[in-house]
């Protein structure tokens, strides 16, 4: 049965938080209250949605996502304020990427007016699922995907743009900086294919290296570019920097490395704070020769990486305090947390 409208609260004062351990936020599925659901047909504009309670969606085993991988998604994080706001880091940036997203796998998309509208009613309608200030955040995840039953000639005739919202904590659990494998084998993204959007189709064909690599002990997987094998592109799920000197390197994107907003925000902070910011092809023996690496992403925020194992040999970084990593932690949590006045204009207030 289709899950029927409810209203929609209107404000995030006196709420209470829900039955949720959040000294124990990890990052994995919690089921909230309620959800974003809006369709569209082929030939036609995505209108208003409408909250409903969180459910199973109901699609066409025929469906477009099921059979032939037409799907998105975004991730981006609600804060609550020590001041008692709650407040979005850079939503229109999400908007404007699920747009180019959808356009490259042949879908139609809401604008970023009614994708912003729609991450704020989820926010609301879910507001007793914001951590307390300080234990983490309430991440929002929008879906898009053809939703319509097709089987062999195209339109798709239906689409389906959903957001749901899980309150999270930290997506790696090595705070003291993640030992990473680089891949020599298997590759991420292809040139002219799908590595540069949010493709539902990135992510499970690499879950197998992630699984193995996890078994040998690491804790993430540094993918190569698939033309030569001799240049970094990116983690699984995270972009990737490294600090020489004065100098922060990060590969540059070529349509193969996904355009991170974390990514971006670093790359302007760095810059800020007096490094010499570059946007270039990392040769993996030049990223091997750095002082500092680290990692970004929406779930990720920045991480330290520890170490890294190319063929067999470990190389150690700069890591801990005193870093680049850590002052650029720091100072994007605290803008993103309300902590510090946010001077960029990156804060969305609910
Ligand atoms: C994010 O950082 O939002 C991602 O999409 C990564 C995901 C694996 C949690």
């Amino acid at each position: 049965m289709a899950p029927s409208a409810q209203p929609l609260p209107t404000s995030v004062s006196d709420e209470k938080y829900a039955n949720v351990k959040w000294e124990e936020l990890g990052f994995g599925f919690v089921r909230t209250d309620n959800m974003y659901v809006a369709k569209c047909n082929y030939g036609e504009s995505f209108q208003e949605g409408k909250i409903v309670p969180f459910a199973d969606l109901q699609i066409s085993p025929c469906a477009a996502v099921l059979n032939y991988g037409q799907g998105l998604y975004e991730g981006l994080k609600a804060y609550r304020t020590e001041d008692g706001r709650v407040i979005l880091f850079r939503p229109d940036q999400n908007g404007l990427r699920l747009q180019s997203g959808a356009d490259r796998l042949c879908m139609p998309y809401p604008s970023v007016d009614q994708f912003v509208s729609a991450i704020k009613q989820v926010v609301l309608a879910n507001k007793k699922w914001i951590p307390p200030p300080g234990k983490g955040a309430l991440y929002l995840r929008p879906i898009l995907f053809g939703s319509g039953p097709i089987l062999g000639s195209l339109p798709v005739p239906e689409f389906n743009f959903t957001v749901f919202a899980c309150p999270v904590g930290r997506y790696h659990k090595d705070n003291s900086g993640l030992n990473l494998k680089i891949e020599d084998k298997a590759r991420r993204a292809f040139s002219s294919g799908t590595g540069g959007v949010k493709s539902i189709t990135n992510y499970c064909p690499v879950w197998i290296t992630m699984i193995e690599a996890k078994k040998q002990g690491f804790s993430d997987v540094l993918f190569l570019d698939a033309e030569t094998g001799k240049n970094v592109e990116e983690l699984f799920a995270a972009n990737v920097f490294m600090v020489k000197g004065n100098v922060v390197s990060t590969p540059v994107l070529t349509g193969t490395i996904l355009a991170g907003v974390t990514r971006k925000c670093v790359i302007e902070l760095a810059s800020d704070f007096g490094y010499k910011v570059e946007e270039r092809v990392v040769p993996v023996e030049d990223f091997i020769d750095a002082e500092e690496v680290f990692c970004t992403g929406t779930a990720a925020i920045v991480t330290s990486i520890a170490s890294v194992t190319y063929k067999d040999k470990k190389t150690g970084f700069k890591n801990g305090e005193g870093t680049l990593a850590s002052k650029l932690f720091e100072t994007l949590v605290n803008i993103q947390t309300g902590r510090v006045e946010d001077k960029k204009g990156w804060t969305v207030e609910i």
